[in-house]
């Protein structure tokens, strides 16, 4: 854990606080060691161990996949995307850890219900090109949501997020070309990915958090330059992006209120089904409970590999000390 200056008087309060807004007024980033106020750090440990949760959960229902891929190619990129999946997962709470949290607690505080995971990882993967639809759609609103992220202003999270953009945007584009394949393949291909296009399309606009004016966290974390935009800007961007990728594949979005507005430029869509999403990220969506089972029995199972790695790390210290 980082030590972190604390001010010890009214003068050196406000000098640091000073610090801390001119830091952020200046584009410039909050680094662990640097004083915060105890509101941005709390709202920093929840983004980032949300997210960090997310990636590790996101491994689950594209993993149902890997023993049944259809060949030893799709097979081997399924098996490296949900790699990276995982080593999202580890910048991230190695990010969170420097704001003093450490990575068991928040495995815990994920396993009991008490921070969140993204509402996406609990739907159910029952088709193959669910595969091919996650990639495209909900690694293509990731993205969306997250290269502005790669400009937040706590740097280990933005530094974590460059890295991670790469690599999604990577991902989105595995997606995209496995569909493409299977809309040039027969009938029933194309028709797996029309129904698993629309299964995915409404859970993937409510990645992007609640309506704005339901939004507790976006107006400070603005202010903060944490969020560089709003949850329905993002979601905006994203449906822009998105109709135009889908004219090309040859598949329609489940949405009949969906069409170009040309007064504001954008695409219109229609109502999200926002009982859906609080159901959803209440811990009763479709997949909640499997999921959470499966990542408290790995948590358990791999208790003798943690145990192991201390045993392993204590004996190396007491080498060490002998030694000097
Ligand atoms: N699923 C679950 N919870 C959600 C959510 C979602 N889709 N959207 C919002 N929430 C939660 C928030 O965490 C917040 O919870 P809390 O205040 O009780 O802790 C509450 O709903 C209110 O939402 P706000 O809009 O006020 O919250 P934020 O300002 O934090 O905005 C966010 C939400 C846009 C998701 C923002 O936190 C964010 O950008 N996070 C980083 C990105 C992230 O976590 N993405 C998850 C997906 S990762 C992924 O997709 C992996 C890839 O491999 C595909």
């Amino acid at each position: 854990m980082n030590e972190t200056v604390q001010p010890e008087t009214v003068d050196a309060d406000r000098a640091v606080l000073d610090h801390f807004e001119s830091t952020i007024a200046h584009d410039q980033r909050i680094e662990p060691r640097d004083w915060m106020p105890e509101k941005y750090r709390k709202t920093m440990i929840r983004q980032i161990a949300q997210h960090a949760h997310s990636e590790i959960i996101g491994m689950q229902p594209e993993g149902n996949w890997i023993t049944r891929a259809p060949s030893l190619r799709r097979k081997a990129i399924l098996l490296a995307k949900v790699q990276d999946e995982a080593g999202h997962g580890m910048y991230l709470y190695s990010a969170a850890e420097t704001l003093g949290i450490d990575r068991g607690e928040m495995t815990e505080m994920l396993i009991s219900g008490r921070q969140k995971y993204s509402s996406i990882f609990n739907y159910p993967t029952p088709s193959y090109a669910d595969v091919g639809v996650i990639g495209w759609l909900v690694d293509g609103a990731a993205i969306c949501n997250q290269v502005p992220l790669c400009r937040s202003s706590f740097g280990p999270y933005a530094r974590a997020m460059v890295r991670i953009c790469k690599e999604e945007s990577f991902h989105q584009r595995q997606g995209y070309e496995l569909l493409m394949t299977m809309m040039r393949g027969t009938d029933t291909q194309r028709e797996m990915v029309q129904e698993s296009v629309n299964r995915w399309w409404w859970p993937s606009l409510m990645m992007f958090g609640p309506p704005d004016e339901q939004s507790p966290n976006t107006e400070q974390s603005m202010a903060w330059k944490i969020k560089r935009h709003t949850n329905d800007e993002l979601r905006q961007r994203y449906v822009d992006m998105s109709v135009p990728q889908a004219e090309a594949l040859g598949v329609t979005f489940p949405d009949p209120e969906l069409r170009w507005n040309a007064a504001t430029g954008h695409y219109d869509y229609g109502q999200i089904d926002w009982d859906d999403f609080n159901r959803v990220v209440s811990g009763d969506g479709p997949c909640n409970a499997e999921r959470i089972e499966h990542r408290r029995s790995a948590h358990e199972d791999g208790a003798w590999v943690r145990e192991a790695a201390i045993a392993y790390a204590d004996k190396q210290a007491a080498r060490t000390k002998t030694a000097a």
